[in-house]
């Protein structure tokens, strides 16, 4: 068990820790949660933006953020500024993009069961890919494309690559509901029906092997397996998806999105892939995880034979992660950045279950205690955006931080908006 203070590195690019308080973006934490409330999500926008910017720049042009990660117009204005396109994998995140002001031009609609209304909507607003996805699909499109209607499209396959990760975030197998099969046939079949229909331009093919993957092999083999699938075809594009991961807790190391990118290059040219191929991609968690720091304040202590108790005005609403994946995190005191942390606590939210745990074993200050600040860092990634109204909690407010000022991107809920949906 390590007491050390929190690492410096899985803190936002422009952390900087004094022994009494932590600043982000040059904005001191304790003030943010003193204006904002807690919990409150805070992300630096120097990091995403860097990261966007690398992205941008170690793939090819139409490489995208995955914004299942985290969304909100801030965040899609600022993935699209720094040269990346947005990819939305339902109608409901097509919407706030577009409403967000992103051109349909840069945005790419994903999806393993989208509805004849979300595949209209994206053809009517000329998205710049549509990813089909399935056979039914296939039929769908058929009946909405020709006739002066066209669609820009990418064939999704699934590449037989076992990634090194959680069942439930892993895609690239053949038993899943996402793609369609190299292995069965399926994929040629389907590049060859949707050929067929007229008003269809098909660029290439997609695969996405799952998410929080630290080995770059596994992206190495699905490009080489997309390679060697589309060699007698003559596309201009082939995307390997998202899933890169991220550091969450001391001792985890990641690639960078370069030697990612840098990887799947090799894979390509290796395999004979023409140079003219587009060479894509859609990073979600490793543009948005270690920009984000959610900040808490205690409310609870409770100590019983086996361990202590810490109780924080959120939970499993703001990150379900742990519950679902038993997902790792680390904690910090807010006041006391730079301290040893001695004090072994499991950190739970104030939800209704006892399965609301956000650090089984998180380590603090021997000091801290009720009414103290804590936060989590690296929780940018699949926190706001998966997060709940269980026990008719509110959802936190999101504050992006530059520069030594703060701008609020989404404000707290109120009880008010959950009872708007009442009729
Ligand atoms: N592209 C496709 C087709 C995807 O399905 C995903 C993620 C991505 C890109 C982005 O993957 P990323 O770079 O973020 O790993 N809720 C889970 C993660 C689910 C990922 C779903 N698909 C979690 O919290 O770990």
């Amino acid at each position: 068990m390590s007491i050390e203070p929190i690492l410096r590195s899985l803190l936002p690019d422009t952390a900087a820790l004094r022994h009494d308080g932590v600043t982000v973006g040059g904005v001191d934490l304790r003030e943010l949660a003193e204006t904002y409330g807690t919990p409150l999500f805070v992300y630096d926008e120097a990091t995403l933006r860097a990261r966007c910017h690398e992205a941008a720049g170690a793939f090819d042009d139409g490489v995208a953020f995955a914004s299942k990660s985290f969304l909100c117009g801030a965040m899609a204005r600022l993935a699209l500024e720094e040269g990346l396109c947005v990819d939305v994998a339902t109608g409901g995140e097509l919407d706030l993009v577009l409403r967000s002001g992103v051109p349909p031009r840069r945005v790419i609609m994903h999806g393993n069961n989208k509805s004849k209304e979300e595949i209209a909507r994206a053809i009517k607003e000329g998205v710049h890919r549509l990813i089909v996805d399935n056979f039914d699909e296939i039929e769908r499109l058929g009946e909405l494309v020709g006739a002066g209607t066209s669609v820009n499209a990418l064939v999704r396959v699934t590449p037989g690559v076992e990634a090194h990760t959680h069942e439930y975030v892993r895609t690239g197998q053949e038993d899943t509901k996402f793609g369609f099969s190299v292995a069965s046939g399926d994929a040629r079949r389907a590049i060859s029906m949707m050929r067929e229909l007229a008003g269809v331009t098909l660029h290439g093919v997609h695969a996405h092997i799952g998410s929080q993957i630290f080995e770059v092999e596994g992206f190495s083999q699905s490009m080489s397996v997309l390679a060697d699938f589309t060699r007698g075809d003559d596309f201009d594009e082939l995307c390997i998806g998202g899933g890169l991961g991220v550091a969450y807790v001391a001792g985890e190391s990641a690639p960078s999105i370069s030697e990612w990118a840098r990887a799947t290059r090799d894979a390509a040219r290796e395999s004979g892939l023409r140079a003219e191929v587009r060479i894509l991609a859609e990073p979600g968690r490793s543009i948005v995880a270690q920009a984000g720091v959610t900040l808490y304040r205690v409310g609870v202590v409770k100590h019983v034979t086996q361990r202590t108790y810490m109780a924080v005005d959120g939970g499993m609403s703001d990150n379900p992660r742990p519950v679902l994946y038993g997902s790792g995190y680390e904690a910090f005191d807010l006041g006391r950045p730079l301290a040893d942390r001695p004090q072994s606590v499991r950190l739970v939210g104030k939800h209704c279950e006892s399965g609301d745990v956000l650090i089984d074993e998180a380590h603090l200050p021997a000091a801290t205690g009720v009414g103290d600040l804590v936060a989590t860092p690296v929780t940018g990634a699949y926190g706001y955006s998966m997060a709940s109204n269980y026990n008719r909690v509110p959802r936190p407010a999101v504050v992006f931080v530059r520069d030594g000022s703060a701008r609020e991107v989404l404000r707290r809920e109120t009880v008010d908006d959950l009872a708007r949906l009442e009729v």
